[in-house]
């Protein structure tokens, strides 16, 4: 739930703001962004890492959910920004987030991307392959600037998590492997290109991630490879960035970790393994995405067809599904969904919430429990502020939803509904 999520008179509220009348109002489908959740766990995640490790940093994942003002706000509450191509950049750059707190991802950036995060002077360019290296180091040259940048390394840990969001093991297409001693022997190419400066090192093993142990592997083996590179090339890499990850609950069965006990793992583990293998205390980096909004996000939808199959199960259509959430036909994720003007009933009903769209496997939840159902009710889906609007498409022609934030009973339009006149904007 949203932090400022509450029930008054039988009515959902977020933000202060009812959600029916919202409903109403705006339409749906629609997504809602609780400003509030957002901020509050943007500021613990800075204390908590502050707190236990001083020179540490906090990059916002903007894959996430993204749009001009969540760059602002993300700016605002002084975070950094990851972005994975020149779409985030040019987002984040228009809202006036500075670049120099910008870091830029993504296992095959474009050579125009690079150019454009170069000519912004991002602060960072997280390096992924040999190929890469050489266009960093030859479009720096031309812009006359030498860029900083990390190495991305495949630490060969095996995240406990969903394999098409596991990143980190042995068989991944991102990052520079540890297999053969591959990444190690790449620093000297790093280290001998011009135009560049290495500053440290990055992994990411992967999203959604509840057994925190996989953590303390990784920063085992970067720690390690620090140490190494400090040997054998004599140079002291400053900076550690330890990626994302930190899984969130979806339903009440899900038991994540919390933002604190995450930062006192990564945190313990890097000062165990720098004490061990000898190296100073490094700049300390993470990079939350789905921690940070997952929860402050809702979706509303309006029943528009409510059909029994007797026997089987009851199907509630909406005016959405995979088009505004792909998570549950792509991972068989779980949402758990409320009747939001009957907030206060019981859940007596176990439904499948369908979506509009042409397939079979479109489902925004398969078989939760809900409050019975009418045609016209206001469906509120929560934990859909993460890979929800970012994943969204316009199948069937389906115009993406409005983003509303909300806060202190005031909402705002921070992304408007699409038209059909957008649908058709680039046709010629
Ligand atoms: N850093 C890097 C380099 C990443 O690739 C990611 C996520 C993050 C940070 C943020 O990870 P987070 O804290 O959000 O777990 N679409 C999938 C998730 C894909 C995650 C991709 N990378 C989903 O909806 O579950």
């Amino acid at each position: 739930l949203p932090l400022t999520a509450e029930v008054r008179d039988d009515h959902l509220f977020v933000g202060g703001v009812d959600m029916v009348e919202l409903a109403r109002e705006q339409g749906t489908a629609l997504y809602v962004m609780d400003e509030a959740d957002m901020r509050a766990r943007m500021q613990s995640y800075l204390r908590s890492f502050r707190s236990r490790h001083e020179n540490s940093a906090v990059v916002y994942a903007s894959k996430a959910f993204l749009n001009k003002e969540a760059a602002r706000i993300v700016n605002a509450e002084g975070l950094c920004l990851d972005v994975s191509g020149g779409g985030e950049l040019a987002c984040a750059l228009a809202a006036g987030f500075p670049a120099d707190r910008i870091f830029m991802h993504g296992n095959n950036k474009t050579p125009q991307e690079l150019r454009e995060a170069i000519s912004a002077g991002v602060g960072r360019i997280i390096i992924d392959s040999r190929i890469e290296l050489g266009r960093i180091s030859q479009i720096a040259g031309e812009l006359g600037v030498e860029q900083v940048v990390y190495m991305r390394i495949t630490p060969g840990v095996e995240a406990d998590t969903h394999q098409y969001i596991r990143t980190g093991c042995e068989d991944s297409k991102f990052g520079f492997t540890m297999r053969d001693d591959f990444a190690y022997r790449c620093v000297h190419d790093v280290l001998a290109a011009p135009n560049v400066r290495l500053a440290g090192l990055h992994c990411h093993i992967g999203s959604q991630i509840f057994a925190l142990h996989s953590y303390p592997e990784a920063v085992e083996v970067m720690v390690d490879l620090m140490a190494r590179i400090k040997q054998g090339y004599g140079v002291e890499l400053g900076e550690l960035d330890m990626g994302g990850g930190l899984g969130v609950a979806y339903t009440a069965a899900d038991k994540p970790a919390s933002i604190d006990e995450f930062a006192e793992t990564v945190t313990a583990a890097v000062r165990a393994a720098c004490e061990k293998h000898g190296v100073p205390l490094p700049r300390l980096l993470v990079e939350p995405g789905r921690s940070l909004v997952a929860n402050a996000g809702v979706t509303l939808y309006t029943v528009g067809i409510i059909k029994t199959l007797p026997g089987i199960r009851k199907y509630v259509a909406v005016d959405g599904g995979m088009s505004d959430n792909i998570r549950t036909a792509l991972y068989h994720a779980d949402y758990e969904p409320v009747i939001a003007n009957k907030a206060a009933h019981p859940r007596t009903e176990i439904v499948t919430i369908a979506g509009k769209h042409c397939e079979s496997g479109d489902a925004v939840v398969v078989d939760m429990p809900m409050q019975r159902p009418d045609l016209g009710d206001i469906v509120a889906v929560f934990g859909t502020g993460a890979y929800n609007h970012t994943m969204s498409s316009n199948y069937n022609g389906q115009p993406r939803p409005a983003v509303v934030f909300v806060k202190d009973g005031e909402a705002r339009v921070t992304t408007r509904r699409e038209t059909y006149d957008d649908l058709m904007a680039r046709d010629v």
